[in-house]
């Protein structure tokens, strides 16, 4: 009898950053519910991070997902001091060293690389893939809308802000036009994190090395600019991951959920609370906090709010939010957010509209006020408010210094939940929790593109053993 084959193995290699994690986790699931060998790699510091928190995350749970480590020098806690840009430095060292080991390891246990899938800010994944003759493809974790931006950018396509133009609107093809500062703001002259501008172009620089661009989104939610960057670069869109993925993801939290919010949350009026959390990166100044809080007891609604402090004010300080606010809500340092916006009774979300929770949104048809930090967010809130119709804006972003005050905050939340816009918006949120729902089903747009990944993953492999084999 021939010896049967071993399975497609696709190495999903990830950067340590929750926003990016989550997705792949998803990815992972998902492409091991196809029956591939998925193996997700990540730097062994972070892993443990990962791994303290619950008996049942990574390499426990999600069981047909594998995961292996790369040696990165840190331990759990000094990795969350390390600044970014010597984190991608740090990470490419290692990864570059370990990936090769760890393909000949795989091959050697009778399970050969079939494919890599890489992220934004690990671009020399693809390096080493080529390098080792292996495809490589990339899970883009943020909007087609930022990826054609970013791209446009890149290729010097069109006109951006500029330090003698800066409020210069942009133009591009499949998109609303964007003023100066709806353009991923990393791209601005002003920008204070020109490095992160930097990485995240190395993506686009390292584009030729991809045989396809895995994209967080779905074709029915960004019709017209999918279609445009098809004409230059094959895209898959395959989301939303969290609606496909959703009762196998295994729990990749960098910090420890509490989870007697949904507990408070099944106690609510339908419809009737508050959720807010800006992510995993962006923490409110201790003056944001206190409008915000003042902001929320003069809307009147109950209220879960996902509160850390900033760097400066070091691990544990207080909050410092005025008195009774707890009598009227809960306070948590980390949610359950799926579940959370899944909840009844969550009537909204005040959210700084990092990709992955604009999506969680949309997927569980949430209206928002939209509360852009920097990046991606200040584009993914134009939408929100101007294309999806689904929310009302609380600022343009890059806000570190403009507060916004208890009154907007007050404003915005009754905006959203009261009055005939509030209605509208809700009823375009619960379609596209419909549109989302459909994608991912047998035979919707994102479910089809999956396959078809998984179809070219399988031919790519077929072709690399013929041209070995006539070799
Ligand atoms: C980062 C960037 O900041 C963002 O601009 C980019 O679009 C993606 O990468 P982050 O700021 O962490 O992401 O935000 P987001 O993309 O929303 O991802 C956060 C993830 O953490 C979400 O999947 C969310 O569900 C999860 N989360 C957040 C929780 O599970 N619980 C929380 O309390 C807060």
């Amino acid at each position: 009898m021939a010896p049967t084959e071993p399975p497609l193995h696709v190495v999903l290699v990830c950067f340590p950053g929750q926003g990016h994690i989550n997705p792949f986790l998803r990815l992972a699931n998902l492409l091991s519910s196809h029956g591939l060998r998925v193996t997700f790699v990540i730097n062994l510091s972070t892993a443990r991070q990962m791994k303290s928190l619950s008996p049942s995350s990574p390499s426990a749970g999600a069981a047909a997902v594998h995961f292996d480590f790369f040696e990165d020098g840190q331990d759990e806690e000094s990795i969350k001091r390390v600044p970014l840009d010597h984190l991608l430095t740090l990470l490419e060292h290692a990864g570059r060293k370990a990936l090769p080991q760890m393909v000949q390891n795989y091959a050697e246990a009778g399970n050969p690389v079939s494919c890599f899938v890489s992220n934004p800010f690990i671009p020399w994944v693809s390096d080493v893939a080529s390098s080792l003759d292996i495809p490589c493809a990339v899970l883009w974790i943020q909007s087609c809308a930022s990826f054609t931006t970013y791209y446009h950018f890149h290729n010097k396509l069109a006109p951006f802000p500029t330090a003698q133009d800066p409020e210069r609107d942009v133009v591009l093809p499949g998109m609303p036009l964007l003023k100066h500062d709806e353009v991923p703001s990393f791209l601005h002259p002003t920008t204070p994190y020109p490095f992160l501008a930097t990485s995240i172009l190395q993506q686009f620089a390292h584009l030729g090395n991809v045989f396809c661009v895995l994209m967080e989104t779905f074709e029915e939610l960004e019709p017209e600019v999918i279609r445009h960057v098809s004409t230059f670069c094959k895209v898959k869109p395959v989301g939303p991951l969290w609606l496909s993925a959703r009762a196998s993801a295994g729990p990749g939290d960098l910090i420890q959920a509490d989870n007697d919010c949904v507990g408070w949350l099944d106690g609510q009026l339908p419809g009737s609370v508050v959720y807010i959390s800006m992510g995993s990166i962006v923490a409110m100044t201790a003056e944001q906090r206190a409008e915000m809080a003042h902001g929320l007891l003069g809307s009147g609604m109950p209220f879960l709010w996902v509160a850390r402090p900033t760097m400066d004010e070091g691990d544990d300080p207080d909050l410092g939010l005025p008195e009774g606010l707890e009598e009227r809500g809960k306070v948590v340092r980390w949610a359950p957010q799926e579940e959370v916006l899944g909840h009844v009774a969550v009537a909204c979300f005040v959210t700084h509209c990092g990709w992955n929770s604009t999506l969680e949104a949309i997927g569980a048809g949430k209206p928002v006020v939209a509360f852009p930090q920097w990046g991606d967010q200040v584009t993914d809130a134009k939408f929100l408010e101007e294309v999806f119709r689904v929310g009302v804006r609380m600022g343009r972003g890059d806000t570190w210094t403009k507060l916004v005050r208890r009154e907007e905050v007050e404003r915005c939340l009754r905006e959203v939940t009261v009055g005939p816009r509030a209605e509208e918006m809700k009823e375009n949120a619960a379609r596209w929790k419909r549109e989302a729902e459909a994608a991912v089903k047998p035979g919707g747009s994102s479910e089809r593109n999956v396959r078809e990944f998984v179809e070219e993953v399988k031919k790519r492999s077929v072709r690399r053993k013929t041209k070995t084999a006539t070799l």
